[in-house]
């Protein structure tokens, strides 16, 4: 199983994946990098590792279709079954989703369907919340709403600040983005409606 990774920023989530992989227990090959901005760290972490790289800058590009459509074939040129959006800031059109259709596997800092899209953690302070966490999700063209494959929770301390709970949240997100892959190329994955089964996994 060939995995592709988007990304847009620094890639600690990448790098849980790129870890797994060395140490062969990610199940899947991480076959290529691929990101929307030229001075994304993430880029510099698979360079390190040895994966190829490439970037399709977003902004050479009139509309989100035809990045979409120059992000399509980049991803196609390695093959990939499935597609890991690690940190990815883009809101994808049919032209990406369409062939990934349940193929693509997101991170997202929140307990969805709580915080969907950006500012996840400041907005859970604000609400008041004693627990945030993290969602690995199938992505759908719902923004932060397809199916839920995992998801992973922390506690809010009285002296947290967005800073300091998304550090806390990342290292859940870092557990559980390779959990999915894993569950994902081993076939594992029961999708009915919006919900996940995992074959073999009881919690
Ligand atoms: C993560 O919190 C991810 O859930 C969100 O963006 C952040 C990316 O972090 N969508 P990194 O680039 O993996 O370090």
């Amino acid at each position: 199983c060939k995995c592709v990774v988007l990304v847009s920023g620094s890639g600690s989530n990448l790098q849980s994946l790129l870890d797994r992989y060395r140490e062969g227990r990610l199940g899947a090959e991480v076959a290529a990098v691929v990101s929307n901005r030229p001075d994304a760290y993430a880029l510099e972490r698979a360079r390190e590792a040895g994966v190829p790289a490439r970037v399709v800058d977003h902004t050479g590009f009139p509309d989100r279709e035809s990045f979409d459509i120059a992000l399509r074939e980049a991803v196609a040129e390695f093959r990939a079954d499935v597609v890991v959006l690690a940190g990815f800031m883009r809101i994808l059109t049919p032209e990406f989703l369409t062939p990934f259709s349940g193929r693509m596997i997101n991170v997202h800092p929140s307990l969805l369907p709580a915080f969907r899209g950006l500012h996840t953690h400041r907005k859970a302070l604000e609400a008041g919340c004693q627990v945030h966490g993290a969602t690995v999700h199938l992505v759908t063209e719902d923004l932060d709403a397809g199916p839920i494959i995992a998801q992973g929770a922390v506690r809010i301390r009285g002296d947290d600040t967005p800073e300091s709970l998304a550090q806390r949240v990342h290292t859940v997100e870092h557990r559980l983005l390779p959990q999915a892959v894993r569950w994902f190329a081993e076939g594992r994955l029961e999708v009915s409606g919006n919900r996940v089964q995992v074959r073999g996994h009881a919690d």
